[in-house]
């Protein structure tokens, strides 16, 4: 079986509600916002793992979390993957554990194991793993500096991250990263400014600043949701292509679970800042079981209108991670609640070797976590 790269352990983070100034006399107890509230999944090497879920359900948050670009507030991140020598991880590690953010017992699993503890690393040591974690956004239009040059723009992380012997050797990295984010002769596109090019340019250059540090994991968020639909096979074809060439590994977010079917290996299906089933993306689409999951399936534009499957429309408002409800989460929106729903919350149970759901409709082989 391939290794695993990222291993995230019941991840959370909370956000504090900021009160009102009556709020603050009346009321001491501090209400959060609970963005991620217990996310838990690996990713193996080279794999593309899909977080699905309507808007507000955390998974920005979530791929933020992962390289610490928000602060996790509880759980864990590992990273596993090639590309720094056991010398560096050592000195992370024991800074860490010098700083008291880790147990030493905790640093010598994670060194006979490998890996890198992501969330408890010191922030100076962080950088070692920017090189090889890295995040593809949303909006290109948001996320690029309208007043730098292409070229300053993919340069930045090298220049922050004090790589590149000179100058020369940083142009030669950014013309590479260029090229293989498809933006072919580097030279014509190195001197413009994000507004002189196209759309679907503008993502190609947001994804050559994430592969100019070489990096092995990246979190592509939405990657194509503001794309034109014709663009948007060519960018996903791009990442399919850069897995291949250079053994990518993604988290590959998305609210769109036909992007998701096409695109993933396996499936995280997110509901209210937890993953509510997870499994090999065929089996998850083809056999959902958990209601949510069901409901969202059922709304997909089917390509042949034969395949008629009656649409489940969700009951209810919108949900709030700052008001969780008791028991399961999704029970006041679910068709099939149940009494016992509305106060036990259900575990993740195995229902084939890698495919789990949390719902008490389910009687599996097991609890997964
Ligand atoms: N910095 C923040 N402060 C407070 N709430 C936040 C912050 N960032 C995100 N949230 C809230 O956390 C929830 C999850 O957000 P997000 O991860 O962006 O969801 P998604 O990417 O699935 O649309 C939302 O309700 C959002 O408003
Ligand atoms: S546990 Fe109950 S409320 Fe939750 S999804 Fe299953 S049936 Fe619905
Ligand atoms: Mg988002």
């Amino acid at each position: 079986m391939s290794k695993e790269i990222i291993n995230v352990d019941n991840l959370q983070v909370w956000f504090p509600v900021r009160r009102g100034f009556v709020e603050s006399l009346t009321s001491k107890e501090q209400r959060w916002v609970k963005a991620v509230d217990g996310v838990s999944f690996n990713i193996k090497e080279r794999e593309i793992f899909c977080l699905v879920g309507e808007s507000g359900c955390g998974k920005t948050t979530t791929g933020k979390a992962i390289l610490r670009l928000v602060e996790p507030t509880g759980g864990k991140v590992q990273y596993g993957g090639e590309g720094l020598t056991t010398q560096q991880v050592k000195d992370a590690m024991e800074k860490a554990v010098s700083k008291k953010l880790m147990t030493k017992k905790e640093a010598e699993e994670c060194l006979s194991g490998g890996c890198v503890e992501v969330t408890r690393l010191p922030k100076d040591k962080m950088k070692l793993l920017r090189q090889k974690m890295q995040m593809i956004f949303q909006d290109p239009y948001e996320s690029l500096n309208p007043k730098q040059s292409i070229y300053d723009i993919v340069a930045e992380p090298l220049v922050v991250n004090n790589l590149g012997q000179n100058e020369a050797d940083r142009e030669t990295r950014v013309e590479k990263a260029l090229d293989d984010a498809g933006l072919r002769p580097p030279k014509h596109f190195m001197w413009r400014y994000p507004h002189e090019v196209s759309g679907g340019q503008r993502q190609r250059v947001g994804i050559a600043g994430a592969l100019v540090l070489q990096p092995q994991f990246l979190v592509a968020d939405e990657p194509v949701s503001m794309l034109d639909v014709s663009i948007r096979s060519e960018i996903l074809k791009l990442m399919l292509d850069l897995r291949e060439k250079r053994g990518l590994t993604y988290l590959f977010i998305t609210h769109d679970l036909s992007v998701a079917y096409v695109f993933s290996d396996r499936i995280g299906i997110m509901y209210l800042g937890k993953i509510v089933e997870l499994g090999p993306t065929e089996e998850v689409i083809k056999g959902p079981r958990h209601p949510y999951t069901k409901a969202l399936i059922s709304v997909v534009p089917k390509p042949d209108p034969r395949m008629k499957t009656e649409k489940i429309i969700l009951k209810g408002e919108r949900p709030d991670p700052a008001h969780i409800p008791p028991g399961c989460r999704f029970h006041p929106r679910c068709p099939y609640a149940m009494d016992k729903c509305r106060v036990e919350e259900p575990e993740p149970m195995y229902v084939s070797q890698e495919h789990w759901v949390t719902c008490w409709l389910v009687t599996g082989e097991g609890k997964a976590q």
